[in-house]
């Protein structure tokens, strides 16, 4: 692909062809990241291509995307989701230039099928007959849902506590399903020993450099749907670190090609106990892992698989890391429903309080324009959403028994 000029390690630098490296780099085992020939691109994408543009996806992109042409994609729309201005919730939070980025509203209700998009359109170039993942359960039902009406085998690890729904997505979508007793790492790692043994293609977060290719297409549309203006600060939900450093990249990229004239800060939300692409950060040290632990499922992660990538997304963008606790997290479920209309899942619902937490330690001045980005749907963990709100009022189908909720004034 004329396009695509080199995959760079991201730890020591070595370049690697399209076709020498699968995965990792081959010097280091470091994470890759693909660099194109932006001169070449910057003839093709513009902002005049882009106003002209037709496609409401994120193929819209294709010329800055790793794959050869749209005949080689899954037949569903991926992207392109609605950037909201939040008036109501942004009063609340003293930031009145708040807005809602809604990744739910993709076609298995999460960011990641961005990422799956692309990999599986890569997986179709090369001719991949099976297809595997290790995921907390988001990447996961996005694969199976990508690849649901293809002629490629999806197999998936899951933890054993992932959320029934994600569950559900992945056996409807006819993905062979395993699911390991124990966490997500224990789960990407056999993954990652069954993609060696057996030759499967593996979409696994870190391992796989076009995840964050897909994931990048995030940036281009904000930008876009701002008017081409950059936002001060993102907040995105942090667990491997793959969407945080994918963004990053779709505005850096947006940047080098002189589509936008500036970059924002990058700010990591983590769960207090999951929170080590905040410690490596702050400490300057190498990515540790740590417990892991919290209801957000879908960022509890030990040790991450794209941590320095996140590090150093942060670090360049001269953002910052903020943690916060389940309960904070629970609690912003029902506020960003009330106060933007948009239910998130536990995971997304932290950029709420962590943008809440900035503004309490005085990190976020009053007139920014923040975008906290949505990454997956509420529906995707119900159980955590119930225990964010009170008990619905149950009672005999009779007026009367109604009439006591009314004068109780329970009900209005
Ligand atoms: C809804 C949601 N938010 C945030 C994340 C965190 O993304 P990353 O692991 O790339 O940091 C995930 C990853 O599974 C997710 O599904
Ligand atoms: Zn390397």
């Amino acid at each position: 692909m004329k396009k695509i000029k080199t995959l760079q390690c991201i730890r020591c630098g070595k370049d690697h062809k399209l076709t020498e490296a699968k995965y990792n780099c081959t010097a280091c085992g470091g994470n890759l990241q693909v660099l194109y020939d932006y001169n070449l691109i910057k003839k093709r994408l513009n902002f005049d291509v882009l106003n002209d543009n037709p496609e409401r996806s994120i193929w819209r992109y294709l010329d800055i995307l790793p794959i050869a042409s749209i005949k080689n994609v899954p037949p569903v729309q991926v992207g392109w989701t609605p950037l909201y201005k939040a008036e109501k919730l942004g009063d609340e939070a003293g930031v009145p230039n708040l807005y809602i980025k809604d990744d739910g509203r993709n076609p298995s209700a999460s960011f990641k099928d961005r990422a799956s998009a692309v990999v599986v359109g890569r997986a179709l170039e090369l001719e991949e007959k099976v297809i595997t993942c290790a995921s907390t359960g988001n990447a996961a039902s996005s694969l199976a849902c990508l690849t649901g009406s293809l002629d490629m085998k999806t197999v998936i690890f899951v933890p054993e506590t992932a959320p029934a729904p994600k569950v559900a997505q992945l056996l409807v979508y006819g993905a062979a399903v395993v699911m390991v007793k124990g966490t997500y790492d224990d789960a990407f790692e056999l993954c990652l020993k069954a993609s060696q043994e057996y030759g499967w293609y593996n979409r696994s977060t870190g391992i796989n450099p076009f995840t964050r290719e897909g994931k990048k297409t995030c940036a281009f549309e904000i930008c876009e749907q701002l008017k081409w203006e950059t936002p001060d600060k993102v907040f995105v939900p942090v667990g491997d670190g793959n969407i945080i450093s994918g963004i990053w990249k779709g505005f850096v990229e947006f940047h080098r090609l002189g589509i936008i004239e500036r970059l924002p800060q990058m700010v990591a939300v983590q769960a207090e106990h999951s929170d080590s692409v905040k410690r490596a950060f702050e400490t300057g040290t190498d990515v540790q892992p740590v417990s892991g632990k919290t209801i957000a499922d879908s960022i509890s992660v030990s040790l991450p698989r794209d941590g320095l990538a996140a590090v150093m997304a942060i670090r360049d963008s001269q953002g910052f890391a903020v943690s916060v606790t389940d309960e904070e997290i629970l609690q912003a479920i029902p506020r960003i429903a009330r106060g933007s209309n948009v239910f998130a899942e536990p995971a997304a619902s932290a950029t709420y309080s962590g943008l809440l937490k900035a503004v309490r330690e005085g990190k976020v001045k009053e007139n920014e324009s923040v975008v906290l980005l949505i990454t997956g749907n509420g529906l995707k963990d119900v159980q955590s959403a119930m225990k964010s709100v009170g008990k619905p009022y149950v009672i005999k189908p009779e007026l009367s028994e109604l009439k006591k909720l009314v004068a109780d004034q329970k009900l209005a």
